[in-house]
This record gives structure tokens, C-alpha cells and sequence, in this order.
């Protein structure tokens, strides 16, 4: 069957790895407990249960409010019809509401809001709609893996800016010559970072702000973490005035208000990339539900305090988390920003010679705690592993507690 070169690019994804180990770890669970049923005694060497902290999906509940107001308009028969983008006016004047709150700008839900299946959607549909085959955007190295495959998928042509522990991950934009910079067409950047972990300064994305200007750069700034910096506050493109020359911000109701499930996001932006997203996407999906929808305005509305909930439950987690990893012999640099530790391999693995692909396969095979690998992330991510903090503290410690064992004996 004709498969695309396009597609062919995209590979099969660190997620989709990962889910792969997972299943065959569940399985070999699966067959170990009907051996011990079938022989009715315990099997040697027990396998320890799987502890999937391998993805950013909470397991926090989202808002009661939210959840009412979507079960209240699955009811209206309105809910079960295709949504234009003009019915989806009272969520972007609830999202404008809110970006008066949170900013203090003035954004027009007529013109720079847009609706959005998830902010990973908006920003791999982004490059399609503003990029001609084998333009050059600039992406930061590691990467939200979704970043580089709307690149792939709209064949333009990655560059990527590697980020760097020792200058605690700021982009040095300066590594990039001016005949670079002016081959630019789009530039996506994300701070708090995903997955160093990293809040990051509005200076830095001040710069990119400059930049983007000067050279005549698309600047998309993926902001779903917004509300979840623990130290400083989390940058944002909305709070430079620039971002209706050149730029376009995504937010998303996954990580603030936990509905990753249900698939909300939204885009405020200079209103000619809206409308150039808007038109791509009018190709793609009718948009959410009404009833997605008005779960997401009680979100906004009703709820504006929950990030900060969350915030308090991710910073312990945080800190027990790593002193617990701390404890067992691998050190790391404490994140700014909620949901991941982002950890260097430890001694033992790189004297081992395992990259970060082969630790996560050992470390799952060895204890059922499953981490992402770096190098899912781009090349800057080899030698690193993502830890999400989406479990209780208690089942976290207990990990991390597996985790040492393991080394120890490695
Ligand atoms: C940087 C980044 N962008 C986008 C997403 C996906 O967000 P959404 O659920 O809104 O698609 C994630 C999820 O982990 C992310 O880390």
C-alpha cells in the first residue's frame, strides 16, 4: 500500500514506543498471575506491578463544575451537531474574559480566539497553515515530540536550537548565524518547558519576540503548563503587545483544569495567523462539541482557582519525589515547573553504556516503573529520562524505592 514520504518521516513516535513496552510488560503480568492461579502457589521472583509515570496525563480530577456543566449539555439536542466556528462565540468571549483576567489584555473573541481539539491540534496543524514545503522553522532541542512532526507533516524543514542544563535550558538564540535567521519562517518555543522541566523568563521569549519581528518570523508560543510554573512566574507571548504583529499562543484545559480526555484547547493570536489556522483547520474538524465547550467556559469561569490546587499537590510531589530519588542515589536539579522531573542518567547506566532508549526498556523490565526516554525528544534529550508526577506521593516514593534497588544492582 502507497504510504507517503511525509508519513514515512514521522517514525512511530517515543509515545507509541513506549505503549508498545507497556503492553508486553502488562502481558507478561497477566501470564505470571495465571501461572501462580493455575498452580496455586507463588511464582519465584514476583513481577512488581507497572508504574506508569511515562505521560503527562494526570490522575487529579478536573473541576466538579466542569464536569457538571458538560453532563447538563450532553441534554440539549444542540450538543449532538456539528459546531461551525460562529457557534462557538460564547467560549471565545469566555476565553477573551479570561485573558483580561489573567493578562490584562485586551484580546477580540471575534477575530484572535480559536477553538482547538487539544493545543498539540492547533500547534501540528500551525505549520501547514503558514509554511511552504521546505521552509526552515526553528524548533528547541528537546522538543514537544508533536512540534517536529507538524513540521514533518507540512515537509518543512526542522532547525533545531539545542538547549543546554549547564545555562539552565535558556535558548542562546545566538548560536543561530543572521543568514539563519532570515531563512526563518516560523519559530515554536514553549516555556515552563516541556521536558526539562524548566519555567523559563519572559525575557527569553522577549528576545524570540524581537527576532521574530525583525527577521519576519511566525513566533507560536506552545504555553499549556501556563498555570503550573512551582518558582517564577511562566512566561507569556500575550504579555508582549508584539503578539498581534507576529505571533500566535496556545493554551490548552488538559493541565490547568485536567480534561486532557476531553480534548480543549484553545488559540489567541494575531488575527491574520487565526484566521490562516482557522481556514486549515475548517479542512480537518468541525470542532468540539457544545457541551465539550461549555465545560471548558465553567472551567474558566467558575473555576479559576484550581490551577493553583494543583500546583500545591504537583510541589509536594516534587519534593518528596526527588528526595526520595536523591535518597536512593540519583541526584538531580529540582524543576521550576509542575508535572515532570527531567533526570540525567545516572553514572551507572552511562558506565553500562545504555542510552536513554535501553535505561527505560531495563528500568521497566527490572522494576515496572515506566519513564519516557529522552532521546524521544530530540537529540539534546539522549542521555535523560522524563519522570511524570501523575501518581500519589506514597506510590511515587515506593518507586522510587524500586528504582534504587534496581540501580544498586545494575
Ligand atoms: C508542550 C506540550 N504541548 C502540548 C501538549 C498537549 O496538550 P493538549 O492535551 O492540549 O493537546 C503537551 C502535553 O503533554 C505538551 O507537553
Amino acid at each position: 500500500m502507497p504510504i507517503s514520504e511525509r508519513l514515512s518521516l514521522l517514525g512511530s513516535g517515543v509515545f507509541a514506543r513506549n505503549d508498545q513496552r507497556k503492553l508486553a510488560y502488562q502481558r507478561k503480568l497477566a501470564d505470571q498471575q495465571r501461572w501462580r492461579a493455575d498452580a496455586g502457589q507463588a511464582s519465584p521472583v514476583p513481577l512488581p506491578p507497572l508504574l506508569d509515570l511515562s505521560l503527562g496525563s494526570t490522575d487529579l480530577q478536573p473541576p466538579a463544575a466542569a464536569i457538571e456543566a458538560i453532563a447538563a449539555s450532553l441534554q440539549q439536542p444542540e450538543s449532538a451537531s456539528y459546531c461551525l466556528h460562529g457557534a462557538t462565540l460564547p467560549f471565545r468571549e469566555a476565553v477573551a474574559a479570561w485573558a483580561g483576567r489573567r493578562f490584562g489584555v485586551a484580546v477580540d473573541p471575534g477575530t484572535e480566539v480559536l477553538l482547538l481539539v487539544g493545543s498539540q491540534e492547533g500547534t501540528a496543524h500551525l505549520p501547514l497553515a503558514v509554511l511552504n514545503p521546505g521552509d526552515a522553522a526553528l524548533l528547541l532541542d528537546p522538543y514537544y515530540p508533536s512540534h517536529l512532526g507538524g513540521l514533518q507533516l507540512a515537509s518543512a524543514r526542522p532547525v533545531l536550537l539545542p538547549l543546554e542544563a549547564a545555562s539552565g535550558w535558556r535558548p542562546d538564540f545566538d548560536r543561530l548565524g543572521a543568514a539563519e535567521w532570515d531563512a526563518l519562517k516560523l519559530m515554536v518555543l514553549g516555556f515552563p518547558h516541556n521536558p526539562t522541566a524548566t519555567t523559563g523568563e519572559q525575557s527569553w521569549l522577549d528576545e524570540a519576540v524581537q527576532r521574530a519581528l525583525r527577521h519576519d518570523i511566525v513566533l507560536a508560543h506552545d504555553n499549556p503548563y501556563v498555570d503550573l510554573a512551582l518558582d517564577g512566574e511562566a512566561p507569556a507571548l500575550l504579555r508582549n503587545p508584539a503578539w498581534r504583529q507576529c505571533g500566535i499562543e496556545f493554551f490548552s484545559f488538559s493541565k490547568s483544569w485536567c480534561l486532557g480526555g476531553y480534548r480543549l484547547a484553545f488559540a489567541i493570536g494575531a488575527e491574520w495567523l487565526i484566521t490562516a489556522l482557522r481556514q486549515l483547520k475548517g479542512v480537518v474538524d468541525f470542532n468540539q462539541s457544545l457541551a465539550l465547550q461549555a465545560g471548558a467556559i465553567a472551567a474558566l469561569e467558575q473555576a479559576p482557582q484550581w490551577p493553583e490546587r494543583l500546583r500545591a499537590v504537583y510541589r509536594e510531589r516534587r519534593d518528596h519525589m526527588a528526595a526520595a530519588l536523591e535518597a536512593q542515589g540519583w541526584p538531580l536539579r529540582r524543576p521550576s515547573m509542575a508535572l515532570y522531573l527531567w533526570l540525567q542518567l545516572p553514572e551507572v547506566a552511562q558506565r553500562r553504556g545504555l542510552d536513554s532508549e535501553a535505561f527505560c526498556a531495563a528500568l521497566l523490565e527490572g522494576t515496572g516503573v515506566c519513564l519516557t526516554p529522552g532521546n524521544g525528544f530530540g537529540p539534546s534529550g539522549e542521555g535523560w529520562q522524563r519522570l511524570a508526577l501523575v501518581h500519589p506521593t506514597a506510590e511515587l516514593e515506593a518507586g522510587a524505592a524500586r528504582i534504587g534497588a534496581w540501580l544498586r544492582q545494575l
